[in-house]
């Protein structure tokens, strides 16, 4: 399967993605006016292509901490099991917090990370989500910012990879398997 040959379609392009974190970062700084340092919590490895430009547009005090989960290995099929591979340098009690995932699929990595969080006490919390597939949630989760809703599709690009490949994409695409 991941080697069968696909075609990637444009489907959110780079100029489109920097306008929409544009209009998200002035949200968030709005929500966050009163926070002496904010932790942005990035979800390796599909939200560092994000997390670097969402920053650059935060007129804000941050730090930048990051935690890794275990996902999809190199399949498109999604686990239920969500394990922390990498957790948090920082301490969060007390905190304001933003959580930056790429795609919010089935939901069960935001879920599992959020619960995680929370047992920590911090001040607040909010979520942040370039791209979300409601059609394919499992767990009732939503982030309280959204890039783009898009379609069940299997997408790559920005950060996002399909078996490892393709995070260096400056836009968002979807795979299109070829016929043999
Ligand atoms: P969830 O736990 O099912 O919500 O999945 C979350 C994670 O699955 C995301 O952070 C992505 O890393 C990965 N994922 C979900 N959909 C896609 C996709 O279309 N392309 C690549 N990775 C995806
Ligand atoms: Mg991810």
């Amino acid at each position: 399967m991941t080697d069968a040959p696909y075609a990637i379609d444009r489907l959110i392009s780079a100029k489109e993605i920097a306008a929409r974190i544009e209009a998200l970062a002035d949200e968030i700084e709005t929500e966050f006016a009163g926070t002496e340092k904010l932790v942005v919590v990035g979800l390796l490895r599909g939200s560092f292509v994000f997390i670097a430009d969402l920053v650059r547009e935060l007129n804000l005090s941050v730090e930048v901490d990051f935690i890794e989960t275990s996902s999809y290995g190199n399949s498109t099929r999604s686990s239920r099991e969500v394990r922390i591979l990498k957790d948090l340098r920082g301490d969060i009690e007390g905190r304001d917090l933003l959580v930056v995932e790429d795609i919010v699929d089935t939901g069960h990595t935001l879920a599992h990370v959020l619960t995680l969080l929370r047992s920590r006490k911090p001040r607040k919390l909010r979520t942040i989500a370039l791209l979300d597939k409601p059609s394919r949630r499992q767990t009732p989760v939503r982030a309280d910012w959204i890039g783009f809703e898009i379609p069940d599709e299997f997408v790559v690009g920005y950060g996002i990879d399909y078996a490892q490949r393709n995070r260096n994409l400056p836009y968002i695409g979807k795979i299109r398997f070829l016929q043999p």
